[in-house]
């Protein structure tokens, strides 16, 4: 059992929580990620790192509601437990020499830079920041990446903060004004990840993107997160999660992605029909 420390919700659908995992946090670094299982039986979900405290013996996770898992992981509170939390999984993100290190995050994706950015600030590179959500509300860790980044540019959809439009507008705009950019690290909706390497193919930029494919095992042995990288199947749970975005299928990825949909909807149907009747139960 791995107990949960903090639980906190930024906003209408993410929520920070600290685990307590001294080994998990010693071991971890930026770019790994944690498979959590809620309850006995109960999937397991991968979750990237947002931070960790190897004193403390904590690691944070970032988590958006989607379905089934994620809902009944945000009905739990501060002091209780989930049944277990297993990790470091994948392979550390990688860091050019020397240079100009861009990362974006757009929505979710902005939890996994955070850590990756400060590592490369600690490796004496110079950090440039671009993070982005649909709308001000939706928008987390804005200070955090500022103490991590040598500039941060910020950016919604619908302008209701920072400067108006897509991550891509911002890349855009300092490619133009000549910035130079050494090395990119993209995390966020699938949409967003192959916008960005189309932007930066013409560029030149070396751009790397963290795959989120379905997983089930994250040992590389169900084969459920393949992906075609360069034409050659990769693992994600082993192989990534990060990649040559320039190499990526993305479109394979998105068809995988949606693979069990109706499943996944008839589930958190019937999850939320269950909790209604215990709620109902309850008040009797
Ligand atoms: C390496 C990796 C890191 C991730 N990091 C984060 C993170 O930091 N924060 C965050 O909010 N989400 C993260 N995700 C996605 C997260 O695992 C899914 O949102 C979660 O499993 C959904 O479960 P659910 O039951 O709530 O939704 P479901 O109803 O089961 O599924 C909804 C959608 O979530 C995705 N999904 C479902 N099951 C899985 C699974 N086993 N593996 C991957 N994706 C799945 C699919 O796109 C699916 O259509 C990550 C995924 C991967 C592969
Ligand atoms: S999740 Fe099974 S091989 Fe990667």
């Amino acid at each position: 059992m791995v107990k949960i420390l903090k639980h906190q919700r930024l906003n209408e659908t993410n929520y920070r929580i600290v685990f307590d995992s001294p080994l998990v946090a010693k071991k971890i670094r930026p770019g790994q990620f944690m498979v959590l299982r809620i309850r006995e039986d109960g999937e397991r979900i991968p979750m990237s790192l947002a931070d960790m405290d190897a004193e403390k013996g904590t690691v944070t996770v970032i988590y958006q509601i989607i379905g089934q898992s994620t809902t009944l992981l945000s009905t739990k509170k501060a002091g209780e437990e989930i049944c277990d939390l297993v990790g470091p999984m994948g392979v550390a993100s990688h860091y050019p020499e020397k240079g100009n290190f861009m990362v974006i995050g757009g929505g979710i994706g902005i939890a996994p830079i955070h850590p990756v950015a400060r590592e490369a600030k600690k490796r004496g590179l110079h950090v440039i920041g671009i993070i982005g959500a649909r709308t001000k509300d939706l928008l987390f860790y804005e200070e955090e990446m500022q103490k991590v980044t040598d500039e941060l540019y910020v950016t919604t959809d619908d302008g209701t903060y920072g400067k108006k439009g897509f991550v891509t507008d911002a890349l855009k705009e300092l490619h133009e004004r000549g910035k130079r950019i050494d090395h990119i690290l993209a995390i966020g909706p699938v949409p967003m990840m192959k916008f960005v390497t189309s932007t930066t193919r013409p560029m030149g930029i070396p751009t790397w993107v963290s795959l989120n494919p379905i997983m089930i095992d994250a040992t590389g042995m169900c084969g459920v997160c393949r992906v075609s990288v360069g034409g050659k199947t990769k693992f994600a749970c082993v192989d990534g999660p990060d990649f040559d975005g320039h190499q990526v299928d993305f479109d394979l990825l998105t068809k995988r992605l949606s693979m069990y949909e109706s499943y996944e909807r008839q589930s958190l149907e019937k999850f939320k029909r269950e909790c209604a009747k215990e709620a109902a139960l309850k008040k009797a």
